[in-house]
């Protein structure tokens, strides 16, 4: 788990599990409405239209690393573009993502087909070529791919956009479970072609991002949430790309998200990272897990948070991240200060490591 490959980017080898002299950082959604630079973009094109437009897109995957210098470009997309390559229609509005079709019965999930991710979603795979190549002469910073894990995709597909309650995708739980499960392995079979094909095409980490499956019961997580964790993260190409995977409000879950096997566990920011690390074990790497609100504060009271997480997480195996995406009204100062002080604990960690005793 620690053989030094000092040829391969920062994130990679956190993901390892390698020994270094700080962790890498990155915010999960960190290209997006809180940098001007991307509101300039969104003033001129829909949000669907960036995601389908490779120079635009590569371009707003890069502002936060030209910004702030980031470990880590993560490709611009949603995780709502495979399930619209399936067969549904997606709409992005103010009030966040909807279908125009949800999900109503089993007729409606037996006629959604596994797409060729190269053929129905090649604009994604140009994203990550192009990243690739803007990236070729930094090769200490990792291009990172990702997809939505099938329960969050699910949900969105049967609920049709957000929800309080979670009532439509429940009763397909409750009343068709097979249904909902012949849902869940053709969005896990979509999901592994997916991610291969970022691999593919440059991705060097990839992250799946469940963000409602915390919303279940330990029980109904074993059932309809892990076994398709594990047959996504069994089918990737895990020598070319470790992975990662994010599950929102993970609190009691958390050791059945080391139960799918991933190479990161990422942790939100109801668990500490000391307690997470008890209950995953040292096999894994974390990551996480700064409250988003904590960028809010002032920098009296950012940085004291920062250099604690720090502390925590250590050297090894360990990636700075918050515990959910970064979010819109963040100030872009913040960020700044967050990525500095987080660059600047190698200093800190040389220093002690040489200082006389
Ligand atoms: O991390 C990055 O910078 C890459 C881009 C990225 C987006 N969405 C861009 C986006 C990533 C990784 C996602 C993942 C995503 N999308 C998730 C999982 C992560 C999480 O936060 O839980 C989910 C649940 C979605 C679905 C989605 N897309 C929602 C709920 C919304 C609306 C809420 C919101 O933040 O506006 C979107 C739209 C969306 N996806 C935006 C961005 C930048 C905002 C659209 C805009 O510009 O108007």
């Amino acid at each position: 788990m620690t053989s030094p490959q000092s040829n391969l980017p920062r994130l990679v080898r956190a993901c390892k599990g390698e020994i270094m002299d700080r962790p890498p950082v990155w915010l999960m959604r960190q290209a997006g409405r809180y940098m001007p630079e991307y509101r300039a973009i969104r003033e001129k094109v829909s949000f669907l239209d960036l995601c389908k437009s490779p120079d635009l897109a590569a371009e707003v995957s890069l502002q936060p690393y030209h910004a702030f210098g980031m470990d880590g470009v993560i490709m611009f997309s949603d995780i709502l573009i495979p399930p619209e390559a399936m067969g549904l229609t997606v709409m992005f509005g103010d009030g966040g993502p909807t279908f125009a079709d949800p999900l109503r019965s089993a007729a409606d999930i037996d006629r959604l087909t596994v797409p060729d991710p190269v053929q129905k979603t090649g604009f994604v795979m140009d994203i990550l070529r192009k990243l690739r190549g803007e990236l070729a002469a930094d090769p200490e910073t990792a291009l990172i791919g990702f997809a939505g894990s099938p329960w969050t995709l699910a949900t969105y597909m049967i609920e049709g956009g957000a929800s309080k309650h979670f009532a439509r995708i429940k009763g397909f739980m409750f009343e068709q479970p097979e249904a909902l499960h012949r849902l869940l392995d053709k969005l896990s079979q979509t999901i592994i072609l997916y991610l291969n094909a970022q691999i593919e095409a440059g991705a060097q980490v990839v992250q799946l991002f469940d963000t409602w499956a915390g919303i279940l019961s330990e029980a109904e997580y074993r059932e309809f949430v892990l076994p398709y964790h594990q047959q996504i993260i069994d089918g990737l190409n895990r020598k070319q790309a470790p992975v990662i995977l994010y599950v929102n409000n993970s609190r009691g879950l958390l050791h059945l998200m080391a139960e799918a096997g991933p190479d990161v566990v990422s942790v939100d920011h109801l668990t500490s990272i000391q307690a997470a690390r008890e209950i995953v074990g040292s096999r894994f790497a974390l990551q996480g897990n700064l409250d988003p609100v904590a960028l809010f504060g002032s920098p009296e009271s950012l940085i004291p948070k920062v250099n604690a997480l720090l502390e925590l997480g250590g050297n090894q195996g360990y990636v700075f991240n918050l515990g959910h995406g970064i979010l819109p009204e963040t100030p872009v100062e913040n960020v700044r200060l967050l990525v500095n002080a987080v660059k600047a604990s190698a200093a800190t960690s040389e220093t002690l490591t040489h200082a006389p005793i």
